[in-house]
């Protein structure tokens, strides 16, 4: 055998092996998940359509992307005294999760914006088509479609999150001139809020007996979500206000988590904060989309049970969701607090949640097992023949080890579970994908990208 050549082999540049040499990568792209994302957007997008709509690409040719013009610029207007880590924590994510609405509320288990973009496009989704987000927590999917021209449909069981969704939605396009007159009378603002909604109450996270229907009022505004048709029946006055209350009745809801959280600042500093925090994210993103604002598709951010969803067979093009991992996050413990203000009744919702079901753990696993398939069923129902369901999903196999009394090596992992269930209803595996989850290594080392393909 001939030694190898080690000049030969150090001479070969991997990115030119896998991309021609027109596509410049973005920068940080460091993880590998993410290098065989580009190569499949590169295998099946063409020039303007990476130009247009690709998630990992700074340039083609001569053209700038648009998610690097979006994404570029300062990431986020952090506060003076921020650590250094704290800065480039945001500086490093800049093209993943630092652009457009997506910074607005700190939502537990949200998704990597930039991957959900990679993963709509690899789907086959092009602008006009329909994506569906059954779980859609926070929205990324329905901001991320709406931006690619991809129209959306979010279902979550919470009301917080389809008041939360449907803000960050808005926000892509809203006048924000009464926003910033809010700002500039934030004093005013904060006291009709603290009035209207109550002061958070320190270290008290859950009281659930205590929700009163009185609060219920503050949601009326954002109640006119119900359909896409009933906010076209606003007139544009109508809207403005109803967008600009949405918007400053999030950051109040976010700053009172802040200080609930953290009592560094007064409710009054942290919401003066959070409102300049959003404002700056909204006009940063507007000027972005300057002059291309028609290429916004809609969303609609609906409650709903995505184990019975309200949509019709076979009328959806693809499905993107990422499912509560299993018992690890209790959201409504999460959201108590926000949940709460907004006078909602957390007994009946506790019934609905997947994943909270059920009495002990292995109860729980047991439902969340029958609730899933369920879901599965659905998406299967309401997708067209040919198209594709991603899920995204966490293991947890030491938690589930113990719950099913094996070795966790030996545990199958929840995208396992999933996958044998997707083929009970005519879906195939069409590609599995792994990234490293880093920072809670301890419990969910991987996340598993799953591609089913409906038959
Ligand atoms: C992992 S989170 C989704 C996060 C989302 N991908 C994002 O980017 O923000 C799972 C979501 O499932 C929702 N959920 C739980 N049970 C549900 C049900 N029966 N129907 C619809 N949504 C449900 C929870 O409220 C939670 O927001």
């Amino acid at each position: 055998m001939n030694p190898p050549n080690i000049a030969d082999a150090l001479a070969q540049d991997l990115t030119e092996k896998l991309f021609p040499a027109k596509y410049q990568l973005l920068p940080n792209l460091n993880d590998v998940y993410e290098l065989a994302l580009a190569f499949y957007e590169s295998q099946i997008l063409n020039d303007k359509e990476l130009i247009e709509n690709g998630a990992y690409f700074a340039r083609v040719g001569d053209a700038f992307t648009r998610h690097f013009l979006m994404c570029t610029g300062s990431p986020l207007k952090l506060p003076v005294h921020s650590s250094s880590r704290l800065k480039s924590f945001f500086e490093k994510n800049i093209f993943r999760t630092g652009y457009a609405t997506h910074g607005l509320f700190p939502y537990r288990g949200k998704f990597h914006p930039q991957m959900i973009k990679g993963l709509i496009n690899i789907m086959g989704l092009k602008p006009g088509d329909t994506v569906l987000d059954p779980m859609m927590g926070s929205g990324t999917t329905l901001v991320e479609a709406s931006l690619m021209g991809i129209c959306s449909i979010g279902i979550d069981a919470s009301p917080f999150c389809r008041f939360m969704a449907q803000t960050k939605l808005d926000t892509l396009n809203m006048s924000l001139t009464r926003a910033i007159k809010a700002l500039n009378n934030y004093e005013e603002v904060f006291k009709y809020f603290k009035k209207k909604v109550g002061n958070p109450n320190v270290g008290v996270r859950s009281t659930s007996k205590k929700a009163s229907r009185g609060v219920m009022s503050i949601m009326e505004p954002a109640a006119e979500y119900a359909t896409a048709q009933d906010r076209s029946r606003l007139t544009k006055e109508q809207r403005e206000t109803s967008d600009t209350y949405n918007f400053l009745l999030l950051a109040y809801l976010d700053s009172a988590g802040y200080s609930e959280r953290s009592q560094r600042k007064s409710l009054l500093e942290q919401f003066k904060a959070i409102l300049e925090r959003y404002l700056f994210v909204a006009e940063k993103i507007q000027k972005v989309l300057e002059g291309s604002e028609s290429d916004l598709a809609p969303g609609k951010a609906l409650e709903g049970d995505a184990r019975d969803l309200p949509i019709e067979d076979s009328t959806v093009d693809g499905i993107i969701f990422s499912p509560p991992y299993s018992f690890a996050i209790d959201y409504l413990k999460n959201d108590a607090f926000h949940l709460n203000f907004l006078g909602i009744e957390m007994d009946c919702l506790r019934d609905t949640m997947i994943g909270l079901r059920g009495g002990n753990l292995s109860e729980k696993f047991e439902v969340y097992q029958e609730d899933m398939e369920k879901v599965l069923a659905e998406c299967s129902r309401v997708l067209r023949p040919g198209t594709i369901c991603t899920i995204i999903v966490g293991t947890n196999n030491n938690q589930l080890g113990k719950i099913l009394g094996m070795p966790s090596e030996d545990v199958p992992g929840l995208h396992e579970i999933l996958i044998e269930m997707g083929l009970k209803h005519d879906f195939k595996l069409l590609k599995k994908i792994s990234r490293p989850i880093t920072g809670i290594s301890n419990t969910m080392r991987r996340e598993y990208i799953v591609m089913l393909q409906r038959q």
